[in-house]
């Protein structure tokens, strides 16, 4: 079966004969391990991540109905199961060995004269060198083929049963690739977390106020050991496999390292890329340097290289002391922690006029680069980590990223260390530094982040330049040529109050700069001449650089018209505009509502005219429901919503109800309401606020209605859900789908009620059928494209 046939027809699992849907579920799961192997293994991945979630979703519906085919090694069975109560103890059949260090050249020279010496030889000894992951070792147990247990390395004899955890990393196959493999087979590697995804995950927990790992291989380790497994499924863990254990004798295994790591990469495993097989000191060294200066750029950590004797023969004949083998080694490269001291704490004023502070460093070198600087994210941070000024503190540079105060060592603070304490006037400009408290949660648990901003604002330099390199950037004005060595001249010149004196400039003004020359004036002056006509409003809301507001809020933003009239709004008004949380609008308010802001912004509108580009959302109806939904009557209770929503509702409400039909909702209404029931509501600021977010969306074009649409369903094709089936001649079925999306519908994998319109391709089969059945709108694709176009106009 095809890729297009899995899309097209073999689906409507539920009605079908079992054993062709054992057929389909076999043919879905082969497509999706073979496309896990691609992308997890081999780093290729053949289909878009989103036809790859459509195969699984498909596969998913057809266990779901056909629970009695569910096996262990589906793709589906990835996702985590119930929370163990503790892991349990596994023997390894064969000890999980470690291995020795070398920590330099000499070291490694002596190790390799030390396997000559035992050998007794002189010829050049042949290595597998491999990086040496920065993660937890683990073995995999494969029975017939199938992944049967995981476990830890623990003691080396005795690990711990991390099966459930194991399952859920997506790169280890859950059945090996191949019919030839043998009955009992142990494949062990290291589980480790990719750079990108230890990032990403840190940085969230920051943003969270949860628990940061300080490395890599700490993240790796905490994921691993969760009781639960559907948190280790969260987790961006990735397998490389680099040894073997035991292997049952009805196989035949090749007779060097670097052949069976071969053979287990055929059976679906990964390997590591940079794998080489090498002959002699002096090649073997080579690799170790070129290795060492590609470490940071790849994705993953290393702290090392491993050599292993190549052939197993003479590997047996090295064999082993205490727990380490004589024929492998790992070559380390240097620390990329340090210890040093913490010798003061400066804070660094950001666009926003948030205050980071860095610490300062007794310089130390780490991994072959002088660190006298790093991080420390904000106050929250501080307080985790515990730290004061005169501490003796962990330092982590891993590659080019920015060093990272990791953890204290606290045995070693002196007597005289020092609190870190904010500065009340900001560094850069005087002013007062304010603390703000963002709530992070529901006002039951509120927790808080601090975070400390100077109020200077646009009259503070460190926000003004940032703001302004910000505001010429190429996603919001695109201001070519202004980058941050001439933003420091004009701003040291006194040309840059705010954003608005940008537009003040004159091409003398940039002559009289140091180095500047007449063609390079000119062309400033005129890219921000022409910025001025080709920026689209939404490009300068987001130039703004207001606080949480990015390329996505700042569209919504502008649909909703002038900034000014904006501010007016009642903060729930923006409730229905779905994009925008709490805390974005709260920003957004404080920001437009601001003094200040407000002066630069009426300068701004002098020069960047923005009243032809403004093009107000089409907004369509919203039902009272909704309204009442958004607004959250909290303080009122659920039972007087209901009983305000049948008074609305009800025919002697004064035909307020044709009001509602007529979208001609008008203030005295609700005014009545107010007086007539001001009794039964108690609350006349709820009725208050409702009166204010009513006035608002009328302003924004939204009336009532009883139809339960929401805002935003004004897109052409708002409302239907399309099926796309067959072969398309014209466009990709992805394609074809995207525009769907784009114009307001929805895509569903498979025909049912809840599909409106169906696109059929070439050899449209089952679902055409089926479409048909239940009468729903079948366009070919060139009706499709007609369509299209119309959505367009
Ligand atoms: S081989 C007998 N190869 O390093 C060989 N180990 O210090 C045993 N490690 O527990 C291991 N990358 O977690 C080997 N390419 C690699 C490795 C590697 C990382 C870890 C492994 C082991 C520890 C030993």
């Amino acid at each position: 079966m095809s890729q297009n046939d899995l899309f097209s027809g073999g689906d409507s699992s539920n009605e079908l004969p079992s054993d062709s849907a054992a057929e389909n579920i076999q043919s879905l799961r082969n497509h999706i391990n073979e496309h896990n192997h691609k992308y997890y293994v081999l780093d290729e991945p053949s289909i878009p991540d989103a036809e790859y979630d459509r195969l699984m979703r498909e596969l998913q519906a057809l266990e779901d109905a056909n629970p009695e085919l569910i096996t262990s090694d589906s793709p589906t069975q990835r996702v985590g199961g119930a929370p163990l109560a503790g892991f349990t103890e596994v023997q390894h059949e064969r000890p999980m060995l470690s291995l020795d260090n070398a920590m330099n050249a000499d070291e490694f020279a002596a190790f390799y004269q030390r396997v000559q010496d035992r050998l007794k030889t002189d010829e050049p000894l042949e290595f597998a060198c491999e990086p040496k992951l920065d993660g937890l070792a683990i073995s995999l147990l494969y029975v017939n083929g199938v992944l049967e247990r995981a476990a830890t390395r623990g003691d080396g004899q005795t690990g711990e049963d991390v099966t459930q955890n194991v399952r859920t990393i997506k790169n280890v196959p859950l059945r090996l690739q191949g019919n030839q493999t043998p009955t009992r087979i142990e494949i062990r590697g290291e589980v480790y977390m990719p750079k990108a995804g230890f990032d990403a995950y840190n940085d969230r927990a920051r943003e969270n106020e949860e628990k940061v790992f300080a490395n890599p291989r700490n993240a790796a380790a905490g994921s691993l050991r969760q009781l639960d497994s559907r948190i280790t499924a969260k987790r961006p863990l990735e397998f490389c496999a680099y040894s073997l254990g035991i292997v049952s004798d009805d196989f035949d295994m090749p007779d060097t390292h670097s052949a069976q790591l071969a053979q287990v990469q055929v059976w679906g495993v990964r390997i590591n890329e940079e794998m080489r097989v090498v002959n002699g000191l002096e090649e073997a060294q080579t690799f170790f340097t070129q290795l060492g200066e590609k470490r940071h750029q790849l994705g993953y950590e290393i702290d090392g290289t491993v050599f292993k004797i190549n052939s197993l023969t003479l590997q047996d004949e090295l064999g082993f002391v205490a727990r380490a083998p004589r024929w492998a080694i790992a070559y380390k490269f240097p620390a990329v922690e340090e210890l040093t001291v913490l010798q003061d704490v400066d804070f660094q004023v950001g666009r926003t006029g948030a205050l980071t502070p860095v610490a300062r460093l007794k310089p130390v070198h780490v991994a072959g680069v002088t660190v006298s600087n790093a991080t420390l994210h904000n106050m929250d941070e501080i307080a985790r980590l515990g730290v004061k000024i005169g501490d003796t503190v962990i330092v982590r540079r891993a590659g080019d990223v920015i060093p990272q105060v990791v953890a204290v060592v606290e045995e070693r603070r002196p007597d005289d260390a020092r609190d870190i304490l904010v500065p009340e006037l900001c560094p850069e400009c005087g002013s007062h530094v304010e603390r703000l408290l963002l709530s992070t949660s529901n006002a039951k648990n509120a927790s808080f982040a601090a975070k400390h901003i100077c109020v200077g604002r646009l009259m503070c330099p460190a926000q003004i330049k940032q703001g302004v390199a910000h505001f010429a950037s190429r996603a919001a004005m695109d201001i070519e040529g202004l980058g941050p060595g001439i933003i420091d001249k004009l701003y040291d010149a006194g040309y840059l109050k705010d954003l608005s004196s940008l537009f003040d400039l004159t091409v003398e003004d940039c002559l009289a700069l140091p180095k500047f020359k007449q063609k390079s004036a000119e062309k400033l002056i005129n890219s921000i001449e022409k910025s001025r006509i080709n920026a689209s409003y939404d490009a300068f809301i987001f130039g703004l650089g207001i606080p949480n507001i990015g390329r996505e809020n700042a569209k919504i933003i502008a649909s909703l018209g002038d900034l000014a009239e904006i501010s007016k709004y009642h903060h729930k008004t923006f409730r229905f505009f779905s994009g925008l949380g709490e805390e974005v609008v709260n920003t957004l308010l404080e920001f437009v509502k601001d003094d200040h802001n407000q002066k630069v912004l009426l300068r701004l509108k002098f020069y960047v005219n923005f009243n032809s580009k403004i093009n107000p959302g089409n907004y369509s109806l919203v039902s009272f429901e909704k309204f009442l939904d958004v607004i959250n009557f909290q303080k009122i209770g659920a039972k007087k919503i209901q009983a305000l929503k049948e008074i609305i509702h009800s025919e002697d409400a004064v035909g307020i109800k044709d009001f509602i039909l007529d979208g001609g909702w008008i203030e005295s209404d609700i005014k009545n309401i107010n007086e007539h029931y001001r009794l039964a509501f108690q609350n006349t600021k709820k009725i208050d606020e409702m009166l204010q977010v009513d006035k608002d969306l009328k302003k924004l074009g939204i009336h009532w209605t009883q139809k339960k649409e929401l805002v935003g369903a004004n897109l052409p094709l708002s409302g239907q859900t399309w099926v796309v089936t067959g072969t398309l001649s014209g466009q990709s079925r992805l394609d074809a789908q995207k525009l769907v999306e784009q114009y307001g519908g929805k895509i569903s994998s498979t025909v049912s009620k809840k599909a409106t319109h169906l696109l059929a391709g070439e050899k449209a089969g089952s679902k055409l059928k089926k479409a048909q059945d239940l009468n729903l709108t079948i366009v070919n694709e060139s009706e499709f494209d007609e369509i299209i176009l119309s959505c367009k106009s």
